[in-house]
């Protein structure tokens, strides 16, 4: 048995992903009817007022799905992963699964970011019944501040998961500290051209894939 499959987490994060299933429908009958090329695009625009956005939708959980959940934890118990960074946690359920990985690699600390108060609050809380609050530093405010000091030596690996036009600047902070065998995951990475292009581009020092419907695998090499 490992920290992810096991109580408490497993039946948190069971009961979790059924939340975040109801609050994405409700998010959906909010904004109504809109095809996959039109949610890219708004969730792309580089002139977004996000901290608009994303109060608008606070008690939305907008998680990973179990399949990059499961991803980030394989992700991080393969390469040993003791130092962790996360851009965007919302309730914590990505959180959850990074943290269960470094509990199972013998400790570690991972960084969250998240600006809305209200889930922070709900992202300790579900840390602490998940049994993992002791392994995550979750800095309020908005990522480009909060990432922007007081980050590890070396950092293993990175979630990129909160406003999409951020993710390279956000690279920009961590990359300095990334080592050889750190990941990166990015999700909904078809919002974020310019990440792409900079991850994939020849001689970057990335080695970089689509991974299952939107998300991108990046890794330093
Ligand atoms: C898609 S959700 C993250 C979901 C989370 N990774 C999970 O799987 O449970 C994005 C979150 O990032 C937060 N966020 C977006 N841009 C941010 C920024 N610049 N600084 C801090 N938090 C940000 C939003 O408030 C939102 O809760």
């Amino acid at each position: 048995m490992n920290t992810l499959n096991s109580p408490p987490v497993a039946p948190l994060l069971a009961q979790l992903f059924a939340d975040a299933a109801q609050t994405t429908k409700k998010m959906g009958e909010m904004l109504g009817p809109m095809s996959r090329e039109e949610r890219v695009r708004r969730m792309s625009d580089p002139n977004a007022d996000y901290r608009r956005f994303f109060s608008m939708v606070k008690d939305v959980h907008m998680a990973v799905s179990p399949a990059t959940g499961a991803l980030l934890y394989m992700l991080a118990r393969a390469n040993g992963a003791r130092a962790i960074v996360e851009f965007g946690t919302s309730f914590g359920i990505s959180a959850v699964h990074l943290a269960a990985a470094l509990r199972d690699n013998g400790g570690g600390t991972l960084i969250g970011t998240e600006f809305e108060p209200s889930k922070l609050a709900r992202a300790r809380d579900n840390l602490t019944r998940a049994g993992l609050a002791d392994l995550v530093d979750i800095r309020e405010g908005d990522a480009l501040e909060t990432l922007a000091r007081d980050l590890p030596a070396t950092i293993d690996g990175v979630l990129l998961d909160g406003h999409k036009p951020l993710y390279a600047r956000i690279l920009g902070l961590v990359a300095p500290r990334l080592r050889p065998g750190s990941f990166i995951v990015a999700d909904n990475a078809d919002a974020c051209p310019d990440y792409l292009a900079q991850v994939r581009a020849p001689g970057s020092g990335y080695l970089s894939v689509p991974f299952a419907d939107d998300v991108e695998l990046t890794m330093k090499v």
